[in-house]
């Protein structure tokens, strides 16, 4: 598919998300798959203000290209400026975030609090667009504001001041994750602007996508909770659209859980990283028996050599059959549902 210039080979992308995409997600993400990956959102005043922690989340490597990158911001002086700053890292895609519901965020009349004020969005795509010497910009947002669904009219404001991409995550700033997502309204917007549309909420598995893509003509999906501890989502979509299956196998989890530890402990302070790679390592196995064993040892391991031997054992006893047959769906629903004990915490987090 074609974003403003750049050609995308294919239709399944990594949603930004807080405290989790960074290089390590993103690289083992795209290793499996994703045509496309966003960096998390960091503050348009923090990149013109050259903030260390701002410009550390956006560092992206040449590899990892298609890559886009993701501002947060309400100013239009402040985010055009900050545009300018992007250009230089040279990314694929500069995104605006008009979707995070959180306090922090929306209370500074951010995020999710734009898609009240239609205007001054149009006013942030076009100064974004002035000032991105070409990149596309794309632009993320939700249904409405609050409990308001007002995306139809966004969407056309989005497109007419020359965004390049509209993503939509189809439920509204209220709507918490329990709330199914709305596909129906990616539909509706498909249906209304020409420029591409990508579809997000709620895919887990690639049925889900594939769905996605049939019911609301969308011309590519965005994953989230999905990809967390699942990379694989990403063949799944793209053979499945060949009419092909493939289930990853315990090895294969326990290969790509050991790399990921391995790029984390690479890349970032011990002190960041090993909270990162324990989350990482509960989501590979989520789906599996003995994750309650798994959390445990977890939580006692202080270094890197410590989580890789509970990765081979714990997959070692799930080959096994070690452990007791769990219900899994139940599981499941409750990942889907919270992603467990992390996310509260880390999606209130801006830097
Ligand atoms: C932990 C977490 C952090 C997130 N951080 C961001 C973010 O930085 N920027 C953004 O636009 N959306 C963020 N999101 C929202 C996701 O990009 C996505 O729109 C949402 O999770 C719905 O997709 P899903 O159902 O596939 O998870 C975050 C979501 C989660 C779960």
């Amino acid at each position: 598919m074609k974003i403003g210039n750049l050609d995308v080979t294919g239709n399944s992308f990594l949603a930004p998300m807080a405290e989790i995409t960074d290089y390590a997600f993103r690289a083992i993400a795209k290793n499996n798959g994703a045509d496309l990956t966003y960096t998390q959102m960091v503050s348009a005043e923090g990149v013109i203000k050259n903030n260390f922690n701002t410009l550390r989340m956006l560092t992206f490597s040449r590899a990892e290209k298609p890559i886009g990158v993701q501002l947060l911001g309400n100013d239009p002086d402040i985010i055009g400026r900050a545009v300018r700053e992007l250009v230089r890292f040279k990314p694929n895609i500069i995104d605006l975030n008009c979707g995070c519901p959180v306090e922090k965020v929306y209370g500074k009349k951010m995020g999710a609090y734009l898609l009240s004020q239609p205007d001054k969005l149009g006013k942030l795509v076009n100064e974004m667009v002035k000032n991105s010497q070409g990149i596309p910009i794309s632009i993320k947002i939700r249904l409405g504001p609050k409990d308001k669904v007002n995306v139809l009219e966004n969407a056309k404001i989005i497109e007419d001041n020359g965004a390049s991409v509209i993503t939509i995550h189809a439920r509204k700033k209220i709507d918490r994750y329990d709330v199914e997502a709305d596909w129906s309204w990616i539909a509706k917007v498909k249906e209304q602007i020409s420029i591409p549309v990508v579809g997000n909420g709620s895919i887990f598995k690639a049925e889900d996508a594939v769905k996605m893509m049939k019911d609301t003509k969308c011309d590519a999906v965005l994953l989230g909770r999905g990809a967390l501890g699942n990379p694989f989502i990403f063949k799944q979509i793209r053979l499945l659209q060949e009419g092909k299956k493939y289930i990853p196998s315990i090895e294969d989890i326990r290969e790509v859980a050991l790399e990921h530890l391995d790029l984390l402990e690479r890349e970032q302070s011990l002190i960041i990283s090993i909270d990162r790679a324990k989350k990482n390592i509960i989501w590979y196995f989520k789906y599996q028996n003995g994750l309650e064993n798994l959390i445990n040892d977890i939580y006692s391991a202080i270094d890197f050599d410590r989580l890789k031997e509970i990765v081979n054992n714990h997959s070692k006893k799930i080959l096994d059959n070690y452990y007791p047959q769990e219900n899994i769906e139940i599981i499941t629903k409750k990942f889907n549902n919270r992603v467990l004990f992390w996310l509260a915490k880390e999606e209130a987090k801006v830097l």
